[in-house]
């Protein structure tokens, strides 16, 4: 694939890494893309972001499909995090004429990550001029570290937000509108359940940000996935008003680990109940589930319902694994509640009622615990018991 034009005077250079299976800790099916952009001006060619380091050849050949490789003039760090900077002193070498810049917690960072490596600053609102074409920048901390910056080009109406708005979707197509706007925007909750739910404040307030800017877009491109033209940004700008402003649905996802079936039915049974009860509701076995899709149902969910045997007088580890998982993506204003089977000893339930105190999902019903299998009237009982949490969703 060769660089690929995105307006007048903007060219998508970046890699798509096809067999990246997990991101950080959680899983990646269908890989990712690295982006990056080659914007020229009359006096000066700006590369804006690097790629993850493995992929800096496929990064310098796009880059060369649309301009000599020392015709780049500024490199511009929008996030520091590896898979944007992490090629970074390569690409350097390969253009040692070009100013590199960041933002101010980016030039530290910079720094920190690449043995004292130094790049400029450039603040909230500065330009650089390009020549017919104008960079502008805007720091916007913990979208997503505190270094993240949007870039702006106004002759081009483009922006490009870096890990904002972006997807892990290794795909031929390039924009929304091409993979299906269904499809991006499937992808775009996944990533922002699994990347930006813990910092859904300072999203809403980079949103608000824009807002104030009024910045023109015709097409605005991250750093992952695919890009969006302004038909299709107008629907994912709304889901990310909705996710960031931490709105939830009559909805609950109920979250289990099993060893020999019993909480699985019970499960079953708690699921059926909450359904019964008039409130939509998923169910997710932790052994065969991805934990991004699990935590893409909890996005929306007003309940967190879980499930877990006692194993070794405490929680099965799939269970604690995925509720230190879960403690990382900050949910807040959940209610849920606690269910299991045990045997010859309890202990699930203490441990898992301590994680959802930590998390701040607000336990609203008793614990439902059975012994060994689940009776024909456990069973009976553990559906009533969902309906219980389908009352307490709806009184929310
Ligand atoms: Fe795509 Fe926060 O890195």
């Amino acid at each position: 694939m060769r660089a690929i034009q995105v307006s007048e005077n903007i060219w998508w250079v970046g890699a798509v890494d096809w067999d990246l299976r997990d991101f950080h800790g959680y899983e990646t099916p269908r890989g990712t893309t690295y982006n990056a952009y080659v914007v020229k001006g009359e006096m000066g060619v700006a590369l804006i972001d690097t790629v993850k380091g493995p992929f800096v050849p496929e990064l310098l050949s796009r880059v060369a499909d649309v301009t000599p490789l020392d015709s780049i003039t500024h490199i511009v760090v929008n996030h520091v995090e590896p898979d944007h900077n992490g090629g970074l002193p390569e690409v350097m070498a390969a253009m040692p004429q070009a100013r590199v810049v960041a933002s101010p917690s980016g030039v530290r960072s910079v720094a920190e990550y690449h043995n004292g490596l130094a790049v400029d600053t450039v603040k909230a609102d500065d330009v650089i001029d390009l020549g017919g074409r104008t960079l502008t920048f805007l720091p916007m901390a913990m979208v997503h570290w505190p270094d993240s910056m949007f870039t702006y080009c106004a002759e081009e109406r483009v922006l490009m937000p870096n890990d904002a708005f972006g997807q892990h979707v290794a795909s031929e197509e390039r924009f929304a509108d091409e993979l299906g706007i269904e499809d991006a925007i499937s992808e775009l909750k996944i990533y922002y359940a699994n990347i930006l739910m813990p910092v859904s404040t300072a999203v809403g307030k980079a949103l608000d940000r824009l807002e104030e800017k009024g910045w023109p877009c015709d097409v605005v491109a991250p750093s992952h996935g695919v890009i969006w033209r302004a038909p299709e940004f107008a629907k994912a700008w709304e889901c990310y008003r909705e996710w960031s402003s931490s709105a939830l649905k009559d909805k609950a996802v109920v979250i289990y680990s099993t060893m020999w079936g019993s909480t699985q039915a019970l499960a079953h049974r708690v699921a059926a109940g909450i359904g019964e009860g008039g409130v939509d509701v998923e169910m997710h076995d932790l052994a065969v589930t991805p934990v991004a899709h699990v935590s893409t149902d909890v996005l929306e969910s007003k309940a967190v319902v879980i499930g877990s045997p006692t194993l070794h007088h405490g929680m099965l580890y799939r269970t604690a694994g995925y509720l230190q998982y879960l403690l990382g993506l900050k949910p807040v204003g959940r209610i849920g509640g606690i269910f299991g089977s045990y045997g010859w000893s309890k202990g699930a339930e203490g441990q898992v009622r301590e994680m959802l105190d930590r998390i701040g999902i607000e336990i609203v019903v008793d614990d439902f615990l059975v012994k060994f299998r689940p009776t024909d009237e456990d069973l009976a009982a553990a559906e009533a018991w969902g309906r219980q949490i389908a009352e307490a969703v709806k009184a929310r």
